[in-house]
């Protein structure tokens, strides 16, 4: 068979096989007590909007508070990754558009620092828009776009070269997952490093916990939104029936474990179908979608010494609101 027509192929069989993954998630997931449905299908493309859209809000500070470690505190980061020692791959895990990355990499080239930038994402798509946009505005930048799983391109980057490596993780992405499963990610993520190898991870912190609803409770409605598409999502794709005007969007912050959480509330005893199945949802009963963990500093270096690293360096935005700690594999 022609290249061409086997990359079709294999583009088809992908997205089969990733529609086949949402529906068994989606339905494993609806048949658990208490209901839950993953977070990580929000960014379709009206929720990748939404989600720019939350990135504005006012409330929404996250972003804000990590541009601004960005925009006015690059030379420290420089420092936390020894950018002025040996030469080094730059790995971004989950680039999307680099908003803030591009902040160093323009500082780096400006310093005449010797690295690669290597950002990695799932999406080819938003890799080669991100890719074109960096050439463009970095002239002379070495940049190697990774399409695929973090873990499976992190070992690519490792059969590539062997420089040290160097990982941004930024945005508090760590805190979309349930604290277990960022233990496990961080553990995974050190056993493809080698010892002395830096990672920069973005953690929003615990502070007034008013603060931090408002973040994912905006008045104007629009996360509740981004969470609603989700169930719009699965009537497109997985021919269901959602009525999305009988549910409701409902968040909680709990201050001691620092867990803010989303729910759908069903507003009527109501069934839905998708695909074969049948789920019925009682009066208030509460569907699970999101965790937004939030971290204090010890959390944060206690984290890392349980994974393999030490924390060797931190950085807060002016509010002291979100830090970007700086991690060393031991
Ligand atoms: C992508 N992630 C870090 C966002 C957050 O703050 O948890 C997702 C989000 N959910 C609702 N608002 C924003």
């Amino acid at each position: 068979m022609k290249l061409f027509e086997t990359a079709i192929k294999e583009n088809i069989e992908t997205e089969e096989q990733n529609k086949n993954n949402f529906l068994q998630d989606v339905i494993a997931g609806l048949r658990q007590h208490p209901k839950h449905l993953q977070s990580k299908y929000f960014y379709d493309q009206r929720g990748d909007t939404l989600f720019q859209e939350i990135m504005n809000l006012p409330e929404y500070y996250l972003t804000r508070c990590e541009m601004d470690i960005f925009e006015n505190k690059t030379a420290e980061i420089a420092a936390g990754i020894n950018a002025a020692q040996t030469p080094f791959d730059l790995i971004e895990l989950g680039a999307g558009d680099a908003s803030k990355s591009m902040h160093l990499l323009r500082y780096l080239k400006n310093e005449l620092t010797d690295f690669r930038y290597m950002p990695i994402d799932i999406s080819g798509n938003i890799l080669s828009v991100l890719d074109e946009k960096l050439k463009k505005n970095i002239p002379g930048l070495d940049i190697l776009c990774l399409e695929g799983e973090y873990f499976d391109m992190l070992y690519k980057a490792a059969q590539l070269s062997s420089r040290r490596k160097v990982i941004l993780f930024l945005g508090s992405n760590i805190g979309n997952m349930e604290l277990e499963e960022a233990y496990r990610f961080c553990f995974e993520l050190r056993k493809n490093l080698n010892k002395g190898d830096i990672v920069m991870i973005g953690f929003d912190l615990k502070k007034e916990p008013n603060t931090i609803l408002n973040a994912y409770n905006d008045a104007k409605g629009v996360t509740a939104s981004f969470n609603l598409n989700l169930l719009e999502r699965i009537n497109k794709e997985l021919k269901a029936d959602f009525k999305v005007d009988k549910f409701e969007h409902y968040e909680t912050y709990d201050p001691l474990s620092g867990a803010c959480r989303s729910y759908l509330i069903s507003l009527e005893d109501q069934k839905v179908s998708i695909d074969d199945a049948v789920f019925h949802f009682a009066e208030n009963e509460a569907v699970y979608m999101e965790v937004s963990q939030k971290f204090s500093i010890e959390d944060t270096e206690k984290m890392a010494a349980q994974s393999g690293f030490t924390q060797v360096y931190s950085i807060k935005d002016s509010k002291e609101w979100f830090v970007d700690a700086f991690w060393k594999a031991v």
